[in-house]
């Protein structure tokens, strides 16, 4: 017995801090962000089709971009006992593509919800972290899983890979400009690189990925008070140490020092990196205004503000 359509709906995301060392096991600070989003709708059909921006028609057919959702669909069906099954599924995003803020995971998020809620059946976390998983392995290689938690969590993460799971309130009074580059990011080369420099550098680069640690654990902290310049400073931090290792690019680059130049209170890149999107702090909305304009002028695609 089949409900007459499913839908699932996840939502978008910002790394606060802890990008890149977080592969590694370090801690790092998600938060949803509901501004974009995305929503699966099912219905009946008699073969396996899809409509989304990469391709309408059928899923077998889609092109390579659609590796994941093709992966994700049938570990789905697997999962729920049902292999054969066939169906519609109309993908409907807001939420930038491969731009560091969970597209990827946001759209195999809703994907599963969707056919679960279609067959009419229960979905618990780790089943849909899991099957989400594999998506993801497939569009990022080596993914930590914090972007398949933060996509479908009300609440900030502070997140360890395999270990911690926490949701949290941020208590502290602070506006984010994201601005989007209009490159897309590179997170599977951004992290393999990375992978590869660790390789022939282990001690140089693990010294990043744990002062890349040691940040978001003091970014924990300065959230639950009221003084948000040192937010910044830690932000500033993290983009130094991920320079260091080579993750920002020239778009990225560009936009933070015009950040910087107007007066953000710390800047860095959010996700992936080689592209995408990044972040700039301010104190209050009207700066957070004038930085969203300041960003355009110097190039920004778009802009958006999360107050904290
Ligand atoms: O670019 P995004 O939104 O997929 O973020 C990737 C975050 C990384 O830490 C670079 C990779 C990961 O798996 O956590």
């Amino acid at each position: 017995m089949t409900a007459r359509q499913g839908i699932g709906r996840a939502n978008g995301k910002i790394i606060l801090i802890g990008e890149h060392s977080v592969v590694y096991a370090q801690p790092a600070i998600a938060i949803p962000f509901k501004e974009v989003a995305v929503t699966t709708t099912i219905t009946a059909a008699d073969s396996l089709t899809v409509d989304c921006i990469y391709h309408q028609g059928a899923l077998e057919d889609a092109p390579v971009q659609l590796d994941n959702l093709r992966a994700v669909v049938s570990s789905s069906l697997s999962e729920l006992g049902m292999p054969d099954q066939t169906f519609h599924i109309k993908i409907e995003s807001t939420i930038p593509v491969e731009r560091g803020m969970g597209s990827s995971a946001a759209v195999a998020n809703s994907v599963v919800r969707a056919i679960f809620s279609y067959f009419d059946e229960t979905l618990d976390d780790d089943t849909l972290f899991r099957l989400t998983q594999v998506s993801e392995t497939i569009a990022h290689g080596n993914p930590s899983g914090l972007d398949a938690k933060i996509t479908v969590s009300d609440q900030p993460l502070y997140f360890i890979r395999g270990e911690t799971l926490e949701p949290f309130d941020i208590h502290l009074k602070g506006f984010i400009v994201v601005g989007d580059t209009g490159e897309k990011g590179r997170t599977m080369l951004a992290v393999n690189a990375l992978g590869e420099r660790r390789r022939a550098n282990p001690e140089a680069i693990n010294a990043l990925i744990h002062e890349l640690g040691d940040l978001s654990n003091r970014t924990k902290a300065i959230l639950a008070g009221d003084r948000v310049k040192p937010l910044g400073e830690c932000m500033n931090k993290a983009q130094d140490a991920l320079a260091q290792m080579g993750i920002p690019n020239a778009v990225l680059d560009s936009l933070i020092d015009a950040a910087k130049a107007n007066g953000a209170l710390g800047a860095k890149l959010t996700g992936g990196g080689w592209g995408g999107c990044m972040l700039a702090l301010t104190a209050d909305p009207d700066a957070a205004r004038e930085m969203q304009q300041k960003l355009i002028e110097n190039g920004a695609r778009e802009t958006w503000v999360l107050e904290l």
